[in-house]
Formats: C-alpha cells, structure tokens, sequence
C-alpha cells in the first residue's frame, strides 16, 4: 500500500501485458473486496455495466465508493444488498432514500478533510478503477474530467486499474499520469456520461443578471453546476478580466471563456485563469477543456484547501440555496444538492470568499418554491433529510425582486431588506410575523404596495470623474443605515442647503418616512459605490408631485467627498429623462439664491429652464 507501491508497479508494468476484460476483473475482485470507482463524468462506465449485469460469485458483499454517484446511473439501480453496498460522502436525494432503504453507508466529512480519510489509510481501498485518456506516445494518461481524489485512490489502492477511453479529454493542470501507475487496463470507448440542467427560465436570468452586477472586474469567481450558475454565468460576460476557482466548472466556462470575459493565461506566473477540481458537463465542454491550458484540474487537496485559496482578491462565491430565514443567517440547503458535488463544497469556497480581500458570498434563490411558498421564512421546520447551515457570511442576498444587502447590517433591516425581495404576495405576512416577533421595531413603517411598485427598471450604472462608478437605484425602506450615514456626514450648511432648515437630526421616526416612498408620486434614487466590496450610498435625488398637480419639485444631495464630479448633474438629468418617460409636465428646483454649485448644475440640465426669482430662492422649471 502506499506510495512505495509505485515503483514497484512501475517495474512489473515493464514485464507483462496488463490488458484485462471486464470478466477478468471479476477474477480479481474477491468477496468482502471495496471498490473505489472515479465519479460523475468519469465513472468507468464499461466496468461498472458489466459488474451490475454479471453473476459471478466473487461480486459478493462488495463494497463500492464514489464520490459523486450520477443519479440516475445503473450502478445505483443495480445495488442488491447481497452483491454490493455503496458508500459514498454525499447525502442527497437519491442517496438519501437509498440510505433509508439500508443499501448506503454515508460518511460525513466536509470536501476539505476528504483527501484524507484515503491517504491516512482511514478508508482502504483493495480496487481503485479510474477512467483515463488513452496513453501518448510516452506511455501518460489524463485523469480527464475529473481530479477529485483519483490520484490518491490509485496510490493507496492495494490494486490499480484505468479504464482507458479515447472519448476521454486531455487535460491541464495535475491530470497526468503514467499508466506504469495502474497494475491493469481495461480498454473502453463508451461515451463519456453527459449532464445538463437543461435552459433556466426568466426568473433565474433575473437573478443571474442581478448577482451578476455585483461581481467586479477582476474577480474570481466561484460558480458551481446547476441552472442558476448557468445564467450568472451568461451576465458574466460583459466582464472583464475574470477568473475562475471552484470545484466544479459546467457548459457555462464555455461562453465566459468564448466571450474574452476571462483574464488570460499568465504565462510568467504559469497560472492558468480557471482552476476545477471537475468538469461536469456535456460533450461540447470535454471537447472544450481537451488540451485546453486554459482550464486546470487541481486534486481536491490543492484546489478546496483554504490555505490554497489565501491570497485569492476578490474572491466571489455564489450559493444557491433553497430557502433562507429572515435574518439572512440560516439557508436551508437544496434537497438536491449532494454535498460533494454541491453545498458542502460551495460553503467551502464561502468560506474563502469571507478571508478574501474584497471577496463577498452572495446567494441566489427563487422567491417562491413550487406551490408558492415563500423562500423567505421567518423559521422553518427541519425535515431529516433536508441540509442545513447557519452560514453567517453572506453579504448579498438576490432573489428575481432585487438584491437585499445584508452585511454589517443590524436583524432589523436584514429583515426589512429581505422582505423587499420576498415575493410581494407574502411581504405583509412576513412583516407582520417579524413585528410580532420583535425582529423589526414596533413603530416600523413598511407599506407592502410600495415594494410592489419598485421600479427595477430604473436602476443604472454611471461613470464619473476619476474612475468612479456609481450604481443608481431607487431608495429602499432598508437604506436606513446608509442613509443616516449619508445625513451626518453632510455639514449643517449642506444641510440648509437641501433641507432649507436648520435640520440636525434625522431620528428613525423621520428617517423611516423619507425612507418608504410610493415611487410613483414621490420618487427617490440613491447613488451608490463600491469600497472593498462594500455598498455606500453616496448621492441622493428625488421627486414629489406638488398636490393635484402635475408638477414636481426635485432636489439633490451629494456627499462632499465626491462633489464636482457631474453626479447632481447626471442625476437632475435622470430624473428629467423619467419624468418625461412618465407623463409629468411640469419638473422644478427650487434653490436658495446663494448656492451657486446647485445654480451651475440647474442652468445647464438637458432641458432648458425657465427661472423664477422669488426673492432669496429661485425656481427652476423644466417643462417636459
Ligand atoms: C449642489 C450639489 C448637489 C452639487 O453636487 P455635485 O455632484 O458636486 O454637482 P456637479 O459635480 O454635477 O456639478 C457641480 C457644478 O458646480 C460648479 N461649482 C462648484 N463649485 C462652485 C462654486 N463655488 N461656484 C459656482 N459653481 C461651482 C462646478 O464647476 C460644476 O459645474 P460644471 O460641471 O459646469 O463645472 C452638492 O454640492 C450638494 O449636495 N450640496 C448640498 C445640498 C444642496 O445644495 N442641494 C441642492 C438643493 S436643491
């Protein structure tokens, strides 16, 4: 056992031919014996049909391992208690209901410790059956596909066996290997096993493209397999300069790499921009990572270590989850989500995403299930089968109604800002229930049609001077925080200057009313910025309708910080632009005569202004 075994494998590969045929395997395998068989894309499809159709009497009480056991594959259907048990690190759906029925032993661990439990010895393996590309000219294999632990089992296996398949890609990274490494081959041109999600709808694509928006340039990002990383992915591809580091890459690698969205190969640093442990997937991404020094294959060991990913900026890790509790801190895994493959692996790279410098952990989930749940619960009971985890790190939360900001945020507008994305149909409920559970403040303002009327449409990304990229959206009733920031950072002659008052203070009781606006008489947009991953909002502009009228009085604000860049300029002609989209005749300002940056900005909006002097004020009107 051990590495010492493979210079002594080497030598014997030397003397004879090592060829066998499935029935041969069967010679070597004896009862009592435990299999280790590569997984997902790699599983040695040959040998395994064979092993569940044949009745040879050595098959007895085998013990078969696989990470990541596709469902619906016969080695599953073919389990009979007597001939084989599985064991395997995952806990599934079908796993799971395997286990209830007694034909499954599951191994709790976390994808960071698995590599051990084989090369401790903690797990032996008397059958290591992996399948590999057929051999070069000098004699090596790729592991191909997947790079999970297949090495370590080959080593630690008392026995070695590749099942050699020219379908199977060459890949980069760590995926070579001499077949001097294997004590046998056994020749196979079945096609690879292929797995698709199939298109996701427009409510993933809503999500995508809003998780999407929060993924800077220059990011490394963690997606994982599944249709809510397909459409992430698809938003990716306006970006720039992108790389990839997760354990699994899908068809989605595919467009991001075609799209010129990933950085480029480093060729002095010899680092490729997208690192896997898997690729799982269809043919089209085999074809694709074939010989492709673009994508490396690291084991597990390397590329789900936290110690390897130390030093990863801006590292985004993006979960997708079934449900989440109120407070944004307890998720609620997908049934569906094997833990080798999914969850387990994707906490893992959150993990990572939270010590990376500017990094962030966002999760992406529907608001509603099937039957029209909400996917926001205030608590949820557990069901035996269903995983679990207080995460603690998120930062975003997206669903298909927005993006609620969680991090550093206090219960009370964790709440709030999740109800915002709940689906509008259980919005009351949910902050009644949260009321009635002191979660929010029991004078808290939140009018639920409000929410309803939140115009996503007019969210914007504008560039200023200097480099500065300010998002504009409207105003959200959790904007608490940022927004008393905003106010007390300002100084009391800013202040006199929007408010027209000497205003020190913007107690919660106010702050919550400029907060809920209906977005249809009154109109706020706030302007915000990125600093090291974090959102700050920075400016500040609305509307409201002068009664009965079809009039509206404006104003701005802007941090002083980032004064003189054209931002008030940029926003009076926003809301100039929405004003005319919506029907109003009539916009004004109204400035006092002495505030000559507002003056400057006034005068010279898209629309020219008519000016009335009203002694110490002026009026600006736009007429639309
Ligand atoms: C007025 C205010 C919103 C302007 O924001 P801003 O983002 O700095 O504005 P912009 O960068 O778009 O434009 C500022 C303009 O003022 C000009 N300006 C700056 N200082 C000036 C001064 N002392 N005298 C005259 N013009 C001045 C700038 O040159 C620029 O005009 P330009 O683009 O033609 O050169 C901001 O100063 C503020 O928040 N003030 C306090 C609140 C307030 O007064 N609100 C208005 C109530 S309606």
């Amino acid at each position: 056992m051990g590495f010492l075994n493979l210079k002594t494998r080497a030598q014997k590969a030397a003397e004879r031919d090592r060829r066998i045929t499935v029935e041969g395997l069967c010679e070597i395998i004896k009862p009592g014996y435990r299999l280790f068989l590569s997984g997902g894309p790699a599983t040695p499809v040959h040998t395994i049909r064979h092993l569940a159709a044949t009745d040879h009497p050595n098959l007895q009480d085998i013990e078969v391992i696989q990470l990541t056991t596709p469902s619906d594959f016969e080695s599953l259907r073919a389990i009979t208690p007597s001939k084989c048990r599985f064991k395997t690190f995952s806990i599934g759906e079908n796993s799971a209901r395997a286990m209830q029925m007694g034909l499954l032993d599951i191994v709790p661990t976390t994808i960071a410790e698995l590599p051990f439990m084989f090369l401790s010895g903690a797990v032996e393996i008397d059958v290591a059956i992996v399948q590999t590309s057929t051999p070069d000219k000098s004699g090596n294999v790729s592991l191909g596909t997947v790079n999970d632990v297949n090495r370590i089992a080959i080593a630690n296996a008392a026995i070695a066996i590749a099942e050699i398949n020219p379908n199977v890609p060459v890949t980069h990274g760590d995926t070579r290997m001499s077949l001097s490494e294997f004590d046998y081959v056994i020749e196979s041109a079945e096609p690879l096993l292929e797995f698709s999600a199939g298109p996701y709808d427009g409510t993933l694509d809503c999500i995508g493209r809003q998780i999407a928006t929060l993924v800077e340039d220059g990011s490394t990002v963690s997606l994982s397999m599944g249709r809510l990383f397909d459409a992430v992915a698809a938003h990716l591809r306006e970006k720039k300069n992108l790389k990839v580091w997760t354990h699994i890459v899908s068809d989605w690698i595919i467009g991001l790499s075609e799209s010129g969205a990933l950085a480029s190969y480093d060729a002095m640093r010899r680092k490729s921009p997208v690192v896997t442990t898997s690729c799982i997937g269809t043919r089209r991404l085999y074809d694709f990572v074939n010989g492709n020094p673009n994508v490396w294959l690291l084991p597990l060991f390397n590329s789900t270590h936290q110690q390897a990913m130390l030093g990863i900026k801006k590292l985004v890790s993006v979960l997708n989850v079934n449900k989440i509790d109120i407070t944004g801190d307890s998720v609620f895994l997908s049934e569906r989500d094997l833990q080798i493959t999914g969850f387990d692996s994707k906490l893992n790279f959150a993990l990572a995403a939270t010590h990376s410098r500017g990094g962030k952990v966002i999760v992406g989930l529907r608001s509603t299930d099937r039957q029209g749940n909400s996917n926001i619960v205030i608590s949820q009971p557990g069901s035996p089968i269903q995983n679990r985890c207080m995460l603690g790190s998120i930062r975003y939360v997206v669903t298909e109604f927005g993006v609620a900001t969680i991090f550093a945020k206090p219960i009370r507008e964790r709440v709030l800002a999740l109800i915002e994305v709940a689906h509008p149909d259980h919005r009351s409920r949910l902050f009644e229930e949260a009321k009635a559970g002191g979660l929010v403040f029991g004078d808290q303002v939140f009018v639920v049609e409000h929410g309803i009327n939140y115009p996503y449409a007019l969210e914007t990304m504008a560039p200023f001077k200097d480099g500065l990229a300010v998002k504009f959206r409207a105003i959200r009733p959790s904007d608490e925080d940022m927004m008393r920031r905003l106010f007390y950072q300002f100084s009391d002659e800013a202040k006199y200057l929007r408010y027209f008052t000497a205003l020190r203070a913007m107690p919660h009781s106010e702050m919550q009313q400029y907060l809920n606006v209906d977005y249809i008489s009154t109109l706020s947009l706030v302007g915000i910025i990125q600093t090291r991953g974090v959102g700050r909002i920075i400016a500040e502009c609305r509307y409201s309708q002068f009664a009965e009228e079809n009039i509206y009085e404006m104003a701005f604000i802007v941090d002083e910080h980032y004064q003189g860049r054209g931002i008030a300029r940029y926003m009076l002609n926003r809301l100039l632009e929405i004003g005319r989209e919506r029907g109003i005749e009539r916009m004004s300002a109204y400035v006092l005569a002495h505030n000559a940056k507002m003056i400057a900005v006034l005068e010279k909006a898209a629309v020219p202004p008519r000016v009335i002097d009203l002694g110490e004020q002026l009026r600006y009107d736009y007429y639309l």
